[in-house]
């Protein structure tokens, strides 16, 4: 029988009947049908009551005192910029290895992302990094640091948790109060990370988490910004639906008042429901992923040459990476398994958009450059079944054999 999950490919002798191994799945199950069902079934199908379950669950599981949905990670990294009022004639330190939104939106705040390279063997910045980036384009003046080619404020840093990993809290919190930056954290992948045996959520100016379809945990389309701090979070609330001054299931008169700047970004109840199940089920989903890692990491551990996926305990093991010598061949070879890869992340120094600013030069990036030749990335989700798992390690194994030792 041949579903959307089989395909026919041609082998030397005959057509046979093939598995694809997807790259993501997301992991739905009853409790998620269910869910949606009865807000389908309720009169109320955008954001209400049970948006507010799922900010609940979600505060309870971070151990953070507030936490706003959204319709996407990236209103809540933008949201959490102008709630810290970044304005035109500023700039913020982002990682150059990360995916567009995260200097997408400090654009969108009319202020200008600064690309920090990333460790070589981490993938994430680190203050020596940043302090790279301040001694040759920054000057000190006036307790301020001073973008010189723009003349901009560098406001910030808006730090990203690669895969899972996160980046070193404690010092870039130090660094940043030292330097008058605030520090914001795209954790974009990293639902349920740990630093230092603490779930993340609660200990940058704002942590912004995703929901998309192919997260550990999904919505199909949402994210969360969670902080600490009351005045961040009461700005948020507001901007996420145009600035108004009440929820609309809360208006007891059809009168309102605009408080403050708005945006389009909230979520839907329909999309909330799906979260509430996932919340509940979050735990199972980590530990399935965790698992997947381990046997990977076993495995591959034999694959002498092959750059592995950095351990970090408490990861929320959203990306499984190798780096390999011809990679592009790796994703072909792959790809005729039934093996879909991705690659996270081209940096965003090479990417059109971005060169045409003439704000950055290549030679600033050397390791997210050299990253980048070489990574790839592997199918690893919770409902992977353990004949999936196999196929992909036997796979690597080959291509391994095919590409690695044959040219070494
Ligand atoms: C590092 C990073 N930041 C932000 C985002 C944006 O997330 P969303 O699609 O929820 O806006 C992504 C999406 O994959 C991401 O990888």
């Amino acid at each position: 029988m041949i579903n959307n999950d089989n395909v026919n490919y041609v082998n030397k002798k005959n057509y046979v009947e093939k598995k694809i191994i997807n790259f993501s799945k997301p992991d739905i199950t009853e409790k998620e049908i269910q869910s949606v069902i009865n807000v389908l079934k309720s009169n109320w199908l955008t954001m209400g009551n049970v948006t507010r379950i799922f900010e609940e669950k979600i505060k309870e599981y971070l151990n953070v005192s507030y936490a706003i949905v959204l319709n996407s990670a990236t209103a809540g990294l933008h949201l959490g910029l102008r709630a810290l009022d970044l304005k035109q004639g500023e700039s913020v330190l982002v990682p150059d290895f990360t995916f567009t939104a995260t200097a997408e939106v400090v654009f969108r705040c009319n202020a200008i992302p600064l690309f920090i390279d990333v460790d070589r063997k981490s993938y994430l910045i680190t203050i020596e990094t940043i302090q790279n980036f301040l001694r040759k384009y920054c000057i000190w003046k006036n307790k301020q640091w001073i973008h010189k080619p723009t003349r901009t404020v560098v406001r910030g840093i808006l730090c990203v948790d690669y895969g899972g990993r996160v980046c070193d809290l404690h010092q870039l919190k130090q660094f940043a109060k030292e330097n008058h930056f605030f520090l914001g954290e795209d954790a974009a992948h990293s639902f349920g990370s740990e630093y230092k045996n603490k779930k993340i959520g609660s200990f940058c100016d704002f942590t912004v988490f995703s929901f998309y379809s192919t997260k550990n945990l999904t919505t199909g389309e949402g994210g969360v910004l969670t902080t600490n701090s009351k005045t961040i979070a009461k700005k948020v609330q507001h901007m996420r639906l145009h600035g108004i001054d009440r929820e609309a299931d809360k208006r007891k008169t059809p009168f309102y008042d605009i408080k403050t700047e708005g945006y389009k970004y909230n979520i839907s109840d329909i999309l909330s429901a799906i979260g509430v199940a996932q919340i509940e089920r979050y735990t199972e989903i980590l530990e399935k992923r965790k698992k997947i890692h381990e046997i990977y990491q076993k495995e591959f551990s034999m694959l002498k040459g092959i750059q592995l996926t950095p351990e970090y305990e408490g990861s929320s093991y959203h990306l499984y990476t190798i780096e390999v010598e011809q990679r592009n061949q790796w994703i072909e070879q792959l790809r005729q398994f039934g093996i879909q890869t991705s690659v996270h992340f081209k940096p965003l120094h090479m990417m059109t958009y971005y060169k045409k600013k003439k704000l950055y030069t290549a030679k600033d990036y050397p390791s997210s450059r050299e990253i980048f030749k070489k990574i790839l990335s592997l199918p690893i989700y919770s409902t992977m079944s353990q004949e999936d798992i196999q196929h992909v390690v036997s796979s690597v194994k080959t291509v391994y054999q095919n590409l690695h030792l044959k040219k070494n």
